[in-house]
């Protein structure tokens, strides 16, 4: 360990010829102007956000959750135009599991940085093999950690960068630590680039958690309401309207979509009044056909009085429906 981990892999903040703006060497080794990655967000960050956000500088990333496949990932592949600057692709691990072609698609699409995340880094199979597979493809292999321990585990894996995920992050997760205590502990217990996640949501956040070491924020509630996300127009208005303190970490949705989420992976969303009936009951809700139909019914009506988005903490930040540049631009700015 040397006595500035953050300095020693270079992720410490740069400045750049313009005094207001950061930058960190692992942003800049990757081809970046600005020390962000738009988080993969399964349903709301399609090639359309991914590519907007690259072009702004920062890093896009298609995101492929519950409802990830090759046919979707082929969709947003052919909607992405990054103008030739690098992007992302985002899978969850028991999603590759179930389909390893997607991992194949997403390689072969030639994406600068591969996350996989949720998958159990403390379980049986320390070594997932989408590691090497990712490496030797030629893009960075991340994954997102809960614990210091996963850090460490993940880091024993050969991941090229971690991200440090805080309990107010929005979507899914596993809630534990607050993103700071995490961050500072995972830059201190690991070599490797860490990036840092929850409620990033404005320029004074990146500022902070650059300054704590992180070699870049992982953005994801900040752009969900961007003009080029999957995000419809009601949804939008919701996002806008909301405040970190509507936000809970819930089964709810998963059990009454009978998603196939892992159940140590909640989700951070906005309340609803079906959220708050359920929560702490999520087996009689599984239990209970006629309730999952009548929210099926909500959902394919688009009411988010009942529907819960996902959100994390700092979605209070957003004022507007914005392009994906001027949130780049927003919190780059000092
Ligand atoms: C709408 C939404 C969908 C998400 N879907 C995924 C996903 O498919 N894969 C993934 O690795 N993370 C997903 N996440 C989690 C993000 O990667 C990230 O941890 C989170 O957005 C960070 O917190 P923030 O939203 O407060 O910025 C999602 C988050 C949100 C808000």
């Amino acid at each position: 360990m040397s006595e500035d981990p953050a300095a020693a892999r270079g992720a410490g903040v740069e400045e750049t010829s313009m005094a207001d703006r950061l930058q960190t060497g692992w942003a800049r080794r990757l081809g970046l102007t600005a020390p962000v990655v738009c988080a993969p967000m399964g349903g709301v960050a399609g090639g359309r956000l991914a590519g907007a956000v690259s072009r702004a500088g920062a890093l896009g990333m298609i995101g492929m959750g519950s409802a990830g496949s090759v046919a979707a990932l082929e969709r947003e592949l052919a909607r992405l135009d990054t103008g030739g600057r690098p992007f992302g692709i985002g899978l969850v691990a028991w999603g590759i599991a179930r389909d390893p072609a997607m991992l194949e698609r997403a390689l072969a699409a030639a994406p600068a940085l591969v996350s996989v995340s949720f998958g159990d880094w403390e379980g049986a199979d320390p070594h997932p093999s989408w590691v090497e597979t990712v490496r030797a493809a030629g893009a960075l292999a991340v994954t997102q950690v809960a614990t210091v321990a996963e850090a460490r585990r993940a880091v024993d894996a050969g991941v090229d960068a971690v991200v440090a995920r805080g309990l107010e992050g929005g979507g899914h997760g596993d809630h534990r630590e607050p993103r700071d205590a995490l961050l500072a502990a995972v830059v201190e217990a690991v070599e490797v680039p860490v990036l840092a996640a929850g409620a990033v949501s404005t320029a004074e956040d990146v500022a902070r958690v650059l300054g704590a070491g992180a070699a870049a924020a992982w953005a994801g509630t900040a752009f969900a309401a961007c003009e080029e996300a999957l995000t419809g127009d009601a949804a939008r208005a919701v996002l806008i309207d909301a405040d970190g303190a509507d936000t809970v970490v819930s089964r709810v949705l998963d059990v009454a979509l009978e998603r196939p989420w892992p159940p140590r992976f909640p989700e951070r969303l906005l309340r609803t009044p079906f959220v708050d009936r359920w929560q702490g009951r999520e087996d009689e809700l599984a239990a209970d056909a006629e309730a999952r139909a009548e929210f099926r019914a909500a959902v394919a009506a688009g009411d988010y009085s009942v529907v819960p988005l996902d959100a994390g903490e700092g979605v209070g930040s957003l004022a507007a429906v914005r392009p994906a540049s001027e949130v780049v631009a927003a919190l780059r700015l000092r």
